[in-house]
């Protein structure tokens, strides 16, 4: 398992043989350098830019298990080191919007408006204190009635596809996100299919802790069924271990199980259960910004880090929606898959099989064969 800060350490050793940095040896003096790295992100080396626009769907309909607080610490650490980021928050609790301290009460344009009404996203992107690489489209409380409004809309499972597709396009090139990222409620309705149309890939964070598994075959089965019915480029690329109790047996044990089930579908990085990262949203910040040089912030851009390196190989050659193509023709109405709960075991990823859960490539060739 990587140790988030080994990266850094390693890093920070080397400036230190090399007469760049002072002496780090004291918890204090390591957590000031760590702080350092994440403020000026800016002066280090980006993260390397994915070759086309990456969608991520951030899903896993158990409820706090760290979804909107990667989805936000993700798209502040991509946009810190360089990356373009919109962050889509499709939750009506609000929260990733409030952690990105962007304003979502009633009345807020907000993703209602372009999924119910005919805003475009354009309309309802706002800005975000953290980074000005970074974006965010807010939830407000009206979303929570989405659900049922938009079963009477024409093809309703298409909705956020059609609204990211048009948003981007109309962007010059130079302007587009690199990375969306869209934080789902807790639940596997019309607001979660959506975004799993919308997705060329999904993103499961998964608790260190007791239960952590279940419920996770009926996630694979709906992205499944949407894969065959709806989005036939959606898989599963990576999963994220929140949470993680370095104190605990239990939280070893869960890290393992999910490692032998998904291989290299595990990001090696995993996040830490760290107080900071718990408190930043309350001061409507990530934890990169609000304790830059916490384990919390430190892990969270490592994890972005190995989300950008792994995207550069994850670009396939018929790629159905490069960057600066115009945008597909509006799909017919397709019927919503039944959603069905989970008899078996939670399948493992086969690397190699055509599957929801997409084997994780080792080299370029691989990929885009
Ligand atoms: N690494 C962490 N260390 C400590 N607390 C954390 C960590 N990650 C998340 N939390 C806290 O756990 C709670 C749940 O996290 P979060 O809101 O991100 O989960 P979620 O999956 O989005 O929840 P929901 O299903 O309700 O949308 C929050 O209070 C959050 O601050
Ligand atoms: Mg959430």
């Amino acid at each position: 398992m990587t140790d988030p800060g080994q990266r850094l350490r390693s890093s920070l050793a080397a400036d230190s043989a090399a007469g760049a940095a002072p002496e780090f040896d004291s918890p204090i003096a390591m957590e000031a350098l760590r702080a350092t790295r994440v403020l000026h992100a800016a002066d280090q080396e980006p993260f390397p830019a994915p070759g086309r626009i990456r969608v991520i769907t951030v899903a896993n309909q158990k409820g706090g298990v760290g979804k909107t607080t990667s989805t936000v610490n993700l798209g502040v650490a991509l946009a810190l080191y360089g990356l373009r980021a919109l962050v889509i928050d499709l939750d009506p609790q609000g929260n990733t919007s409030t952690a990105l301290g962007v304003e979502h009460t009633v009345g807020t344009p907000s993703i209602y408006d372009a999924l119910v009404g005919d805003s475009s996203l354009a309309d309802v992107v706002h800005p975000t204190t953290a980074s000005p690489n970074l974006r965010c489209v807010p939830a407000t409380i009206d979303l929570a009635g989405a659900e049922i409004e938009l079963v009477s809309v024409v093809a309703r499972e298409y909705r956020l596809r059609r609204a990211i597709e048009g948003y981007v396009h109309a962007l010059p090139e130079e302007q587009r996100p690199h990375y969306v990222l869209i934080d789902c409620p807790p639940s596997l309705g019309l607001l979660t299919l959506n975004a799993l149309v919308a997705g060329d890939e999904v993103l499961i964070p998964i608790q260190c802790e007791y239960y952590a598994l279940e419920g996770l075959g009926q996630l694979l089965n709906n992205i499944e069924l949407v894969r065959a019915h709806l989005n036939p480029g959606i898989a599963v690329r990576t999963i994220l271990l929140t949470m993680y109790d370095a104190r605990t047996k239990l939280a070893d044990q869960v890290a393992e199980e999910v490692r032998s089930h998904f291989g290299d579908l595990v990001l090696g990085t995993v996040i830490p259960r760290n107080v900071r990262v718990s408190e930043a949203p309350g001061y409507g910040q990530s934890v990169l910004t609000y304790d830059p040089g916490s384990r919390g912030s430190t892990s969270y851009v490592e994890a972005a880090r190995e989300l950008a390196e792994r995207g550069v190989h994850l670009v396939p050659e018929s790629d159905p929606r490069p960057m600066g193509a115009p945008p597909p023709p509006p799909p017919a109405t397709a019927p919503m898959p039944a959603v069905r709960p989970a008899t078996g075991p939670v399948p493992r990823a086969v690397p190699g099989s055509d599957a929801a859960v997409a084997p994780v490539p080792t080299s370029v060739d691989e990929e885009t064969r």
